[in-house]
Parts: C-alpha cells; structure tokens; sequence
C-alpha cells in the first residue's frame, strides 16, 4: 500500500467532497474524444457518493491562458453523467457564487466545477484560490495522478484547508509504480518510444542502473541510432540531446540500451506514402523513420514476452496511421501475452493498447503521463507530498 491518507478514513457521510480528478481528456469538435481518464475517475466519485457524500469534482483541461471557453468543462461534465448515470451540473466559475449555490442546491447531483486553469492563480498555486475552493467543500480526496507532479493550488493548495485523502485512482497508480520502483520482478524491461528523447532522458539515467534491457523505439530511437554514429536520413534527431545520449550509451550501463536493428522508413511523411524496410545502422538519406521493422519486432517481442516486469510508455511508430502501426501493434500484443507485471503509461501508448482492445491483458493501464515519467524519475510528486503533510499533520 501506497501509506496515503486513505478513502475510507474521511468522514463523508452527509458531507460535501472536493475531488480533484485528472479529466484532461481530448476534445474533437467539442466533443469527448477519449474518455479514459473520465473513466478511471469514477470508482472514487461513485464510492463517495454509496457513502452519503455530495461530490464536487473538479479538473483542469488543456493549457488555456485565463478564460477560453473552446477548453470549457461543459463536454466533460456530459460524458462524466453518460457513464456515472447520476445528474451533473456544471458551474461557469471554479469558486464563485454560482459554484457556492450550486453546492447548496444540487441536491443529489454531482457538480463539476469550470476549468481549473481558468483561474490565473491555479498554477501558481495561489492561497487565495485554494482557499475559495476549499470553501466548496467539507473534505477533499486527490486522484489526479495524472496531475499530481504540478504544484497547484487544486492539487497542493487545497489540503492545507480541508481533511484530505487519496483517491482510489490515486492509490492504484502509486501502487503499481511503486512496484516497478522498490521491487520489481526480473528480468525487469522497460520499452520507450514516442516522438521526444529530451523529455525521458533523466528517467532514462534513473531506470537504467534498475532495469535488465531499455528497448528504445519510436521517434526517439533516431536521435539514439544518430548518437550512435549511424546515418538516419532525414528522421527527427534532437541535436541538443545528443552529447548527453553519447555519454549514456558509453556508460556501464549504456549496453542494456537496445535499438532497433531495423525500422520502417518512407520519403514524406503521407498516411499512404510507400514505405520500405530498412538496416537502421544505414538509413537512406533522403528517407524519414515511421515504424520499427520486422526483426526489431521479433527481438523486442521475445525480450518483453519473457519478462517479469515491463514498463511501456510511448509507440514504436506513427501507429495513428494503420500503414505504421505494425510495430506498435505487435509490442502491445507481446505485452498482452506477458505473464509479468505489466504497466502502460503516457496518453499514447495507452490509446494504442485501447485501440487494439488489449487494455484488460495489462497489469495497469495508467491515467498519467508526465506524472509517471516524475516518478520512474526518481521524483516527489507535489501533489503526494501534500497529502503525506497533511497526514503528518493530523
Ligand atoms: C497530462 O495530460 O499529462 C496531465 O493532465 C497534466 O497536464 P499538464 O501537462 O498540462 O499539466
């Protein structure tokens, strides 16, 4: 157990709970696109609410700076009262009279509260804000995982006002990334794709003393195939990571790095351009990488299939297009067999997993991205450590 202040030690029955969840979900036409996160939120709502509690939740929703109605709750309230079959009222406002009357009147309805970014002092975790939200509420329970690494005034600020706990979300996630980080089974594999090495390169040196192999992929393989001294064509290398991914390749622990042997490639980047495979040590010049090939999807397979723990955050490819999504495929499928702990996190890799409908073979599907990344890190996240004073404080 994750030792959080837990669910079931707050007193709810006839009271309201402030819940700040991680609804950040795409939006399509203003509409859900993806409603994962909504889902995942629900367990903690409907728990709340089987005790007698009156449920506030609130979340932010994309980057919006000040008030930009295009990223309004509103789509976010009507799945979220789609899928929990309860009435939900939305607020125009995080903390202002409509939201405090909502309060006193939505009888059995749950009330989501406007973007939580609409408000300039959410990301600065302003006193005042959080204050006025605490306002709202009797007690407050985080399950923002997802959200948890920001220092906010609705993930932080808030527990310095109100009894707290961790959600039932919340606690799962630390959970299972607790397992990867104090006790892991071995052979313990970590497989890493998705378009930007800068942004895994310091869970990379974290994990890296821990792990067994790293099988690298996707978009961020080429800046490692490129630090490795190999011609990439045309493919996305970032040029400012490359002394630091030099060093790490030579490092004692540089050889669990493992790269594609081959990869996919074509010469612009169309949903239907003709494609070839390629040695990934001597890519074309004039040519882009979009997929790992075919012996990397055998190797990085057989090593993931054999494993005891894996931890799987972003695709081999541009599996958004179904002439790339060979390599993604097959390693969420590998994964899929795996008998092993198995974790999948960061937006992309999971919408992959659901879009092959194998989300129910992991271990745990997790709602964060950014946030689990901080974790693997090495990080406190602000939002854990709020909760921790808060039961220290008690
Ligand atoms: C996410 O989508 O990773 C979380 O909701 C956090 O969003 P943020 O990076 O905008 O803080």
């Amino acid at each position: 157990m994750s030792s959080l202040p837990p669910l079931d030690g707050l007193d709810v029955a006839g009271r309201t709970v402030l819940v700040r969840a991680d609804l950040n979900v795409p939006l399509t036409r203003g509409v859900v696109a993806d409603d994962f996160r909504i889902r995942a939120s629900l367990p903690t709502i409907t728990s709340l609410r089987s005790r007698g509690a009156r449920v506030v939740v609130c979340s932010h929703l994309g980057r919006p700076e000040g008030v930009d109605l295009r990223l309004s709750m509103g789509p976010v309230a009507a799945r979220l009262a789609e899928l929990g079959g309860f009435d939900v009222v939305k607020t125009d406002s995080v903390a202002g009279e409509d939201a405090v009357s909502a309060v006193r009147t939505s009888g059995d309805a749950v009330i989501v509260l406007e973007n939580t970014r609409f408000e300039p002092g959410e990301t600065l975790n302003d006193t005042d804000l959080a204050a006025a939200m605490s306002r709202l509420a009797d007690a407050f329970v985080l399950d923002a995982f997802g959200s948890a690494h920001r220092a906010h005034a609705s993930t932080v600020g808030v527990t310095a006002h109100l009894p707290s706990a961790a959600g039932l979300l919340l606690e799962a996630e630390m959970d299972a990334f607790a397992s990867l980080l104090a006790n892991p089974g071995n052979p313990y594999v970590v497989v890493l794709g998705g378009a930007k090495v800068s942004d895994k390169l310091t869970m990379m040196e974290h994990l890296l003393p821990k792990v067994d192999l790293m099988l690298v992929g996707g978009g961020m393989c080429f800046s490692l195939l490129a630090a490795r001294g190999y011609e990439v064509g045309s493919s996305l290398v970032e040029e400012s990571s490359l002394d630091q991914l030099e060093s790490l390749l030579a490092s004692e622990v540089g050889g669990k790095i493992v790269l594609p042997e081959d990869v996919v490639v074509v010469e612009a980047l169309t949903e239907d351009a003709p494609s070839m495979t390629v040695s990934a040590s001597d890519m074309p010049e004039n040519c882009l990488g979009v997929d790992i090939g075919p012996m990397t999807v055998a190797r990085f397979g057989a090593v993931i299939e054999e494993a005891a723990s894996v931890f799987w955050n972003g695709p081999m490819g541009v599996f958004e297009w179904a002439a790339f999504r060979a390599g993604t495929a097959e390693i969420a499928a590998a994964a899929a067999r795996c008998s092993g702990f198995t974790v999948v996190g960061g937006g992309d890799s999971v919408a992959a997993v659901r879009l092959f409908g194998l989300e129910r073979k992991m271990s745990h599907i997790s709602s964060g991205g950014g946030a689990g990344l901080k974790m693997l890190e090495g990080r406190e996240l602000p939002g854990i450590v709020a909760l921790r004073e808060w039961m220290n404080d008690a």
